[in-house]
Parts: structure tokens; sequence; C-alpha cells
């Protein structure tokens, strides 16, 4: 089967339980959708999401079932995340017996839905290695009860995470066993291209009834600083220790204009001010940001070109 130029992937029905809400902001990407359609019509089961922080993998999923009205069971992942919490227990009921209840994993493989394992590379390699039958689409029986699961056809896994070796060192990452990996098909998430990006950030202040003039150059001057500093991360720049995300560009953006106009009356800039209140950064990363937006924004801290 070949990329198709255009597809239509049909969805579900609205109303079911475990849909996420739409987010009418949200930007697709014509890649990441590409891909994701790809794996989606191509029957594959698994599919592992990896990016930096805040790149936008979990919404990417979330967006996408919420879209096709196909229930999404989110399951934050960690390293004391059990298997059995994934899987299902057997749980005490009102008049003391022990009855099983299935986790989000069993659920989704009896209704044919999707399961996100979130941070999944924080998850004990030894529980992760438990759910290797399920993930393939292998019948599996309960030890608990007897009884013998079948995954439905339509049973889909995402897992996200942010890569062991991605530069932005996130600490207390596994790497899961080969096994496991192999298993997953593989996704890398990078943040969105400018344009659509910035056009994320205008649709926000839009919505917060910002004046269309205003919004678009700080929209701009944000995005534009942000992917400097982004690249300045890539490229071992001194001082910068982590990009800068696209929900810090979002409260970035916000806090500025909230800002701006307290700012100005003093001979101050907003846009300076407002990202320390956005993100926390260390002093030699904010004043390499600090110099950053300088240069885009074409004037300084206190209002100096
Ligand atoms: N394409 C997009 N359209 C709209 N908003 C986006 C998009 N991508 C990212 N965002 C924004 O960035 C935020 C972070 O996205 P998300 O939670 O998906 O990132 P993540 O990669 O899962 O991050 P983490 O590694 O921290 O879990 C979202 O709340 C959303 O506001
Ligand atoms: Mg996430």
């Amino acid at each position: 089967m070949e990329a198709p130029e255009t597809a239509e992937i049909p969805g579900l029905a609205p109303g079911l339980t475990g849909v996420p809400p739409c987010d009418n902001t949200y930007v697709f990407d014509a890649e990441r959708m590409r891909q994701l359609t790809m794996f989606w019509v191509g029957g594959f089961k698994a599919l592992l999401i990896e990016g930096d922080p805040a790149a936008g993998k979990t919404s990417l999923i979330e967006q996408w079932h919420a879209r096709l009205n196909v229930p999404l069971y989110k399951v934050p992942c960690s390293p004391t995340t059990e298997s059995f919490r994934l899987i299902g227990q057997l749980l005490p009921t009102e008049d003391g017996k022990l009855a099983w209840k299935d986790g989000p994993v069993l659920k989704a493989c009896r209704e044919g839905t999707s399961v996100l394992l979130d941070e999944y590379n924080t998850l004990d390699p030894g529980e992760a290695t438990a759910l290797n039958m399920l993930l393939e689409g292998y019948s599996w029986t309960i030890p608990e009860t007897g009884e013998t699961i079948l995954p439905a056809k339509t049973t889909r896994f995402f897992a996200t995470q942010n890569a062991v070796d991605s530069k932005a060192a996130v600490a207390g990452r596994n790497i899961q066993d080969v096994a496991n990996d192999d298993r997953f098909s593989y996704m890398e998430v990078d943040y969105l291209k400018p344009e659509l990006e910035e056009a994320l950030v205008l649709r926000h202040l839009l919505a917060g009834k910002v004046d269309k003039a205003v919004a678009e150059q700080i929209s701009r001057i944000c995005v534009k600083v942000a992917n400097n500093v982004r690249v300045a991360f890539r490229q071992d720049a001194p001082g910068v220790d982590k990009p800068l995300s696209t929900r810090v560009v979002l409260r970035w953006a916000k806090y500025t204009v909230m800002y701006q106009s307290v700012m100005k009356a003093q001979n101050r800039s907003g846009l300076h001010y407002a990202i320390r209140q956005a993100v926390r950064m260390s002093a030699a990363m904010a004043g390499a940001v600090n110099e950053q937006i300088t240069a885009v924004a074409g004037y300084d801290e206190d209002m100096n070109s």
C-alpha cells in the first residue's frame, strides 16, 4: 500500500466514554498526520513516540482520538508503576470477596480501543515486559481468573517518552529491553514548524481578545526567539541548558500581553519581563535568552534600541 495524498479515516460514533475532549486550537502537522494515518490504517498495534519535553507527543495522540471519537485510556507511568496497575487485579468487593477488575490495558483489549502509556521509559523494564504478549495481539490468560483474553483487532497501544539520549537531560529514564522495543513502530515528534507554532500562539492570543496587530507581533517574536534558543541548545551554546517548549512559548506570549502596558509605562519591556514569569531558567540561560529577545525584538529590557 502506498501513502496516498489524502485519506479519510473512519472514526466511531460520537458519545463514547473515554474519548478525549477536542482542543480546537490544536494544530495538525501534515507529516505527523501522515505517519499516524499509516500506522492506523496499516493495522499496526503499537507506536512509540519520542521527542523533547513538550514537543507535543501526548497531545497529538489525544487530539487524534478526540477527532475520531475513539476512547483513549491514558496511563501515566512512573518507576513504581507495576504491571498489574496496567493489566488488572483482584480487588475486594463490598461483601468481602475478591473480584477481578480490568486495568486500562485489558479494558482497551476487550473493547478494541486505545491505551496511551505516558512517559513509558520511566516504567521499570521488567514491568514493561509483562505487556509484551498483549502488545502483539496474542491471546493472554488472566492467571487469577483463568479467563483468556484475545485483544480485539482494533486495539492500539501508544507509548510516549522523552528520548534517553535527548539533549534535554531528563532524569530517571530507562532503556526498555530490546524484546519490548521491538514490538513498537516508531515516530519522532519535533517542535512544530515556526509558521504552525506562530499560528497556534496567535490563535490563543486572539481567543483572549488581544488586538490582532499586537497578537501577531508577539507571536512572531516569541516563536522566533524560541526557535533560536532551540538551535542554541542543540549546538551546546553556553548557558542554554534546555529548549523553550511550545507550552512555555504559549505562557510567555500570554504573560507578555498581560504585562506589556504596565511595563511600557515604566519604560521597560514586557517581553523581557514576562519570560521570567513563564519559565524557570538558570541565571546563565536567562542571560542568553535575554540577548535573543533583544536581538529579535530590536529593543532591550529598558526599551533602548
Ligand atoms: N500541534 C500543537 N497544537 C496545539 N498545541 C500544541 C501542539 N503541540 C504542542 N502543543 C501545546 O504544547 C503543550 C505540550 O504538549 P504535549 O503535552 O503534547 O507535549 P509532550 O511532548 O507530551 O510533553 P512531555 O514530554 O512534557 O510529556 C500542550 O498542552 C499544547 O498546549
Ligand atoms: Mg507528554
